[in-house]
């Protein structure tokens, strides 16, 4: 086999070479050879420093993943990282790209660091439900001060290079020639010898940080995650603990943290996300341009769609009803790019540059020259078929047409169309310009060179795309509006909002069902139902209680009351509307049960799982994973605890006191409904 580990020499100075593609995740193999030459340049007395970098496009991007929860490997990397610390010459880090978890932990245990002006440096292990397993929590806070270290540690959040050099992370920036930076420094080090390792050092700044303000904030932001509190803890045992004894504890801690059902939902997420939208990476069509992208509608998901585009580089033109409408939607992308400016993702500068690139207009000629035209227009069949009627008349034929419905037939839009293969699904989720996920809507008769856009322009805006079959609501929306109406039914058997909500926090939701609908509007699926009454089953039980609130003017937080009443700004159950959930459980003939929080979301998870497994063998969804990475990235679905369909393949990781998710509603009056085989 190939080694991973090369060493070249320079005038005295030894070059170690990590070329593990594609990230050089530092694997069992790398590790063992990384320590041999760690010993045979420790024996080679000609050698006076090494420098330690990576071919590729990055330095060691961190342990290899797929290692991880599985019996450690000799050799461990902590005792490599002791080997570097502990050598006979100063070794310097020359780093590129990203320097992550293990890999900027192989960097502290050298003498030096120097990297470009593009690196990023960081330690994410709570992100994969871990703390830093190779000493990161003992060395990062005697070279950068505690609370710094304390921020990267528990928010697992790379630092750019320059902010690195600011905190004394790195030595050096280098944007020329890093490997001829890298030797100069390390012959600069071997002149000065004696320089103390990190391990020898104090703490930095230790009493300015506040551990029990840290604490508290942590919990409160961690919903239910262990790993970011496992992780201050590493960090105080290495404020307040001789370093050995820290870094023992450390190991241990990390030892147990990943062989725990956390780090295994993590993980599932990490490689989820990147499997997603797999079928789209085998289409050898050529995408459409992307240099300019028509948005038709410029309300709240066009304006944020448009923004997106601006910012990654489109230019964007903006089709509206008439002209005040087209001069509303440009302010409301002006007024996207200010608060992105405001929020700190964007900076001034590049906020006003890509300004000059949007046109907004009540006239559909300018569209004529995009590459692919958005349609965000109001939820309705009629208008959106006018829409595409329009623009398949006058779009060039190579250009890609897609809809952001959120429900609608894409196949019945595409109908319109007289090559109905350039018609695509792309759903984004509000806000369009910050949320992270794209369902890609491939239609009966979409085309591979429709598909090839939609991915492209995922990747443009650095976007996850899951790619969905035609139904109502496709991946997202459909399992939500499922485990939305099976709450009310919920209702009607007993539970209150509140409890249900609770019970979805307590899972680690940030919000509750209800509480979600109050935020966004109870207006919007009133109409829906409104006109899709006269098709209901009558036969089917219909449950009248948010038809009710809506009928009182009770439309949620922008009318003070929906599910909950917002009189004095907070948040308090109403008896109000206790008294029409109490009413229509007298009209259904329902005796109200008592529901445990573990009961209450274990019939959610479930009715989550029986519809994702109703796409999956409906052909809608592509896999378990892609239905798990639309909840946790488009629905707060919490990350780590993987998703539902990862929690059906896992049944001993359910809330405590678990039932087989077959019985769950069992009991149910409404059963013979909400129980399909
Ligand atoms: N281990 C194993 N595989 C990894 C990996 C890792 N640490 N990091 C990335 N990969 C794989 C990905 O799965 C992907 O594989 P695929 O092509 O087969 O799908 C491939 O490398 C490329 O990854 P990305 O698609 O994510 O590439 P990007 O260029 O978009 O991003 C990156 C590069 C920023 C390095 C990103 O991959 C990343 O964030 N990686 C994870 C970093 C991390 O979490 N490191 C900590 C690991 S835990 C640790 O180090 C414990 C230690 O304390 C002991
Ligand atoms: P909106 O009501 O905020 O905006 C719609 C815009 O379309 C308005 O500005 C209107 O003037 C314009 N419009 C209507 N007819 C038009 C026409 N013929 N030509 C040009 N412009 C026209 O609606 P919103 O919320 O932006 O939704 C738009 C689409 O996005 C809908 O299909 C919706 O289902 C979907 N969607 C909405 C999400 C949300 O959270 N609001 C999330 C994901 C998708």
């Amino acid at each position: 086999m190939a080694s991973l580990v090369s060493c070249e020499y320079r005038d005295g100075i030894a070059i170690v070479t990590i070329d593990n593609p594609p990230v050089n995740a530092i694997s069992q193999a790398v590790r063992a050879e990384l320590l041999a030459f760690v010993h045979d340049l420790n024996r080679n007395t000609d050698i006076r420093a090494a420098v330690l970098r990576c071919a590729g496009r990055t330095f060691v991007a961190g342990a290899d993943i797929n290692e991880l929860g599985k019996p450690p490997l000799a050799p461990a990397l902590p005792e490599v990282a002791d080997a570097i610390e502990g050598a006979r010459v100063p070794w310097v880090a020359a780093i590129h790209g990203a320097a992550l978890g293990g890999g900027l932990e192989l960097s502290l245990a050298c003498t030096a660091r120097i990297a470009d002006g593009q690196a990023r440096l960081g330690l994410p292990e709570v992100t994969l439900g871990i703390i830093p397993g190779a000493g990161g929590t003992v060395r990062l806070p005697r070279l950068v001060p505690v609370p710094d270290a304390v921020e990267m540690v528990t928010g697992g959040k790379p630092v750019a290079a320059t902010a690195a050099l600011a905190l004394g992370l790195v030595d050096r920036l280098c944007d020329e020639d890093l490997l001829s930076a890298a030797i100069g420094f390390a012959d600069d080090l071997a002149a000065r010898p004696g320089l103390p390792p990190l391990i020898g050092r104090p703490c930095r700044n230790a009493t300015d940080m506040d551990w029990q303000g840290k604490a508290t904030a942590i919990k409160a932001k961690a919903r239910g995650a262990k790993a970011p509190m496992e992780a201050l803890e590493a960090l105080r045992d290495s404020a307040h603990l001789p370093a050995h004894e820290a870094l023992k504890r450390e190991r241990e801690r990390f030892l147990r943290l990943a062989a725990s059902d956390e780090a295994a939902a993590l993980r599932y997420a990490f490689f989820s996300e990147r499997s997603a939208g797999r079928s789209l990476a085998s289409i050898a069509s050529e995408p459409a341009d992307l240099a300019r992208v028509g948005v038709v509608g410029g309300g709240t998901m066009g304006a944020g769609i448009a923004t997106a585009l601006l910012l990654c580089g489109c230019e964007v033109q903006l089709l509206e009803r008439d002209a005040a409408a087209a001069e509303a939607a440009h302010r409301r992308v002006g007024e996207m790019l200010d608060a992105s400016v405001g929020r700190g993702s964007v900076s001034r500068e590049a906020a006003d540059q890509v300004r000059n690139r949007l046109a907004a207009s009540s006239d559909d000629m300018p569209l004529v020259s995009c590459g692919l035209v958005i349609e965000a227009v109001f939820e309705d069949i009629d208008v959106k078929r006018d829409v595409f009627s329009r623009l398949d008349a006058i779009m060039p034929p190579d250009a890609v047409l897609a809809t952001n419905t959120s429900y609608l037939d894409v196949n019945r839009l595409a109908e319109m169309t007289v090559d109905p293969t350039r018609v695509l699904g792309l759903h984004f989720f509000a806000p369009a310009h910050v949320m992270k996920l794209l369902e890609i809507v491939r239609g009966r008769h979409t085309g591979d060179r429709a598909l090839a856009t939609g991915a492209a322009l995922a990747k443009r805006l650095k976007k996850t795309a899951v790619v969905s079959g035609v139904c109502h609501g496709f991946i997202g929306n459909r399992i939500m509006a499922a485990y939305r109406r099976d709450c009310e039914f919920m209702l009607l058997e007993g539970a209150l909002p509140a409890q249900i909500d609770a019970a979805m926090r307590d899972f680690g939701f940030a919000m509750g069902v209800f509480e979600v609908q109050d935020l966004s509007g109870l207006d919007i699926a009133w109409a829906q139902r409104k006109s899709t009454a006269s098709t209901r089953d009558p036969s089917l039980p219909y449950c009248h209680i948010a038809d009710r609130l809506c009928e009182a003017g009770r439309l949620g937080r922008k009318t003070k009351k929906g599910w909950y009443d917002y009189g004095d700004g907070g948040q308090k159950v109403d008896p109000e509307v206790t008294r029409i959930i109490e009413e229509e459980r007298a009209r259904a003939g329902v005796n109200a049960l008592s529901m445990s929080s573990v009961q209450i979301m274990q019939r959610i998870l479930s009715v989550m799982q029986r519809e994702g497994h109703a796409l999956l063998v409906e052909g809608i969804a592509e896999s378990a994973s892609d239905i798990d990475l639309v909840m946790l990235t488009g629905y707060g679905f919490p990350r780590h605890r993987g998703g539902p369909m990862y929690l059906a393949a896992h049944e001993s990781q359910r809330t405590p006191g678990s039932v087989p998710a077959a019985a769950i509603g069992a009991a149910s009056p409404f059963k013979d409904w909400l129980i399909k085989p």
